[in-house]
């Protein structure tokens, strides 16, 4: 049994990040590695902080802080939110960690061995005032293409077109306004992705066809364009510096990598963090060198980092001509829109994910941004959608039908699940429509099939409910007290069920279900189809409580104050 390696796009350092990015990396990487865990298979699920690059240096300077500080209480405070989300890392580093920079400076040096880095001079945006280069976004000005006057060096946010700090009309300093500025020659290092391009599209065309058509099509776009050269140094402070060994003057310069040249090589750096922090933990090197098909390896991500991933990456570890374990799979997402517009962290659009948990606890949005996930095509977050998703399928359908059964039980049968009847002809058709959609919600799981798999999942608490009006225990009981026993218990063992297969959608729930039961050896991780065809895991005579509603419902009233404090209408 092949061991899984999940990794999910490194979210920078910079802002706390909104449901549109949850959705597009870090919760479905978390939903389907603690859905592997559960089926028994050895899982590493791998993220961290990006933390290099001008943005990071430039926030740092707004709230008066060293770049290096910035980053650690950044870091902390996103951390602090991923943990309310209840994302189950099995570690969560910091693309400025000593290993990523050793690392990345190897993966420098065997590609300059191999002759895949040039030092070539090009000329770039300095500042007197200054006294520095300005790389990226450490130039603003006029879009040369559609006039907007807050354009960036490296993007305007207005045209989306990518940029560089040279073709800026009016430039001036981010840092100090200055608008006195030259262009000087410097050397920086090139990476020769140009040489790359034919072992890179043999590569994608091995995996191409196993790839969601988002992630390939993207992949195809980009090898089509041809790969261009590309610098992988910048003049700044905040980075992995140049290794001084082989390339001594433009170390002394004081030049590092550019943030996307270590963040996706820090998927590995961070994999040495988790193992040096713990001797317990696995050799680093298990999960990501000379490993071949033992390690399976799944990357999350929303769909403008794919380029990255499926191209850009690759061409890296393949120019280190060293056996570094590349990606299986690709699961790209779409985009998550807010009423139709783009959430956008500089207008403050949308619900960010801190907000989010303010509102409610992690498990309303999990499934909710599960169940819409925008997997085949954008999907629209909206208030009157969340709060209907809340109310029907998990205050009724689950929760509901939760505490029904349990409350129900408890004031007719005492506190034990109750004993007598024998399972008949309902529970046989109810045992077959279970155990069918248990597998299909595998198949969709493993097919990493969010939405679908989110649906099976509703479908299994659907059947509960539809059993339990068919039987009607409250009824029941007035005739047949063993009939009306037999339903409760059945549906007891649905609630258990439920509490082992959601767990990965909504853990805490699951956790608050399963401790509802009083059972001798209650280690279940799974449930095999004898098992969801039988639903006679809790037998008669188990002691149960009943837990707090599972679920609130949500009022027109919650509505309306979600829609004023945070806008409700379309872009
Ligand atoms: O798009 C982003 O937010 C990047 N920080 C993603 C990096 S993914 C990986 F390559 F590090
Ligand atoms: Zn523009």
């Amino acid at each position: 049994m092949a061991r899984h390696l999940i990794t999910s796009a490194l979210p920078y350092i910079n802002g706390i990040k909104h449901l549109g990015n949850m959705v597009g990396s870090m919760l479905p990487a978390d939903v389907y590695s603690r859905y592997l865990r559960q089926r028994g298979h050895d899982v590493l699920y791998i993220c961290a902080t990006d933390e290099h690059g001008t943005p990071a240096e430039l926030a740092a300077k707004e709230r008066g802080l060293a770049v290096d500080e910035f980053c650690a209480q950044a870091h902390d405070a996103q951390k602090a939110v991923y943990d309310g989300f209840a994302l189950a890392f099995d570690y969560f580093g910091r693309s400025s960690s000593a290993e990523n920079r050793d690392i990345t400076q190897h993966f420098a040096r065997k590609l300059n061995e191999n002759g895949f880095i040039e030092e070539r001079a090009i000329r770039q945006v300095y500042s007197p005032a200054d006294g520095r280069f300005l790389p990226d976004r450490y130039v603003e000005g006029t879009c040369p293409h559609c006039g907007y006057d807050k354009a960036r060096g490296d993007q305007c946010e207005n045209c989306t077109r990518v940029l560089d700090p040279t073709d800026l009309i009016d430039p001036r300093s981010a840092i100090s306004g200055s608008t006195d500025l030259e262009v000087r020659e410097t050397k920086h290092l090139f990476l020769l992705q140009s040489k790359l391009q034919h072992e890179v599209e043999q590569w994608v065309a091995r995996h191409e066809d196993d790839w969601p058509q988002l992630a390939s099509s993207i992949a195809r776009k980009w090898l089509n364009e041809g790969l261009h050269d590309r610098a992988i140094t910048r003049d700044l402070d905040w980075g992995v510096p140049v290794p001084a060994d082989t390339w001594p003057e433009l170390a002394a310069e004081g030049k590092v990598f550019y943030v996307w040249f270590d963040a996706p090589i820090e998927y590995i750096g961070a994999t040495k963090e988790w193992a040096d922090q713990d001797p317990a933990n696995r050799d680093w090197k298990s999960w990501w060198y000379d490993v071949d098909t033992d390690v399976r390896y799944t990357e999350f991500m929303a769909k403008d980092n794919v380029p990255f991933h499926t191209v850009m990456f690759p061409a890296t570890e393949l120019g280190v001509r060293e056996p570094w374990k590349k990606v299986d799979f690709v699961k790209a997402f779409n985009w998550l829109t807010y009423y139709g517009g783009k959430f956008s962290t500089s207008q403050k659009r949308g619900v960010f994910t801190d907000q989010a948990l303010d509102i409610l606890p992690a498990d309303y949005w999990r499934y909710f941004l599960i169940s819409n996930a925008p997997e085949s095509d954008d999907a629209s977050f909206t208030w009157e959608h969340f709060t209907a998703t809340v109310n029907k399928d998990l205050a009724d359908t689950l929760g509901n039908f939760v505490n029904r059964v349990l409350s129900f039980s408890r004031k007719r049968f005492g506190d034990d699940v109750p004993a007598g009847g024998e399972p008949g002809e309902a529970e046989a058709k109810l045992g077959e429509e279970i155990a069918r959609l248990l597998a299909e919600y595998e198949t969709q799981m493993e097919a990493l099939q969010f939405r679908k798999a989110a649906a099976a999942l509703r479908a299994l608490w659907s059947a509960g409910n539809s059993y339990l009006e068919e039987k009607a225990p409250w009824l029941e009981i007035k005739t047949d007290k063993d009939g009306a026993a037999l339903t409760l218990r059945t549906a007891m063992n649905l609630i258990h069920l439920y509490a082992v297969v959601s767990e990965p959608l909504i853990p805490a729930t699951a956790r608050a279900m399963r401790a509802a039961f009083t059972l001798a050896d209650d280690t279940a991780s799974w449930v095999s189809a004898d098992e969801a065809r039988a639903l006679s895991t809790v037998p008669a005579g188990t002691p149960f409580t009943v837990p707090p509603v599972l679920f609130a419902k949500l009022t027109d009233e919650d509505l309306e104050t979600y829609k004023e404090r945070f806008g409700g209408e379309p872009a």
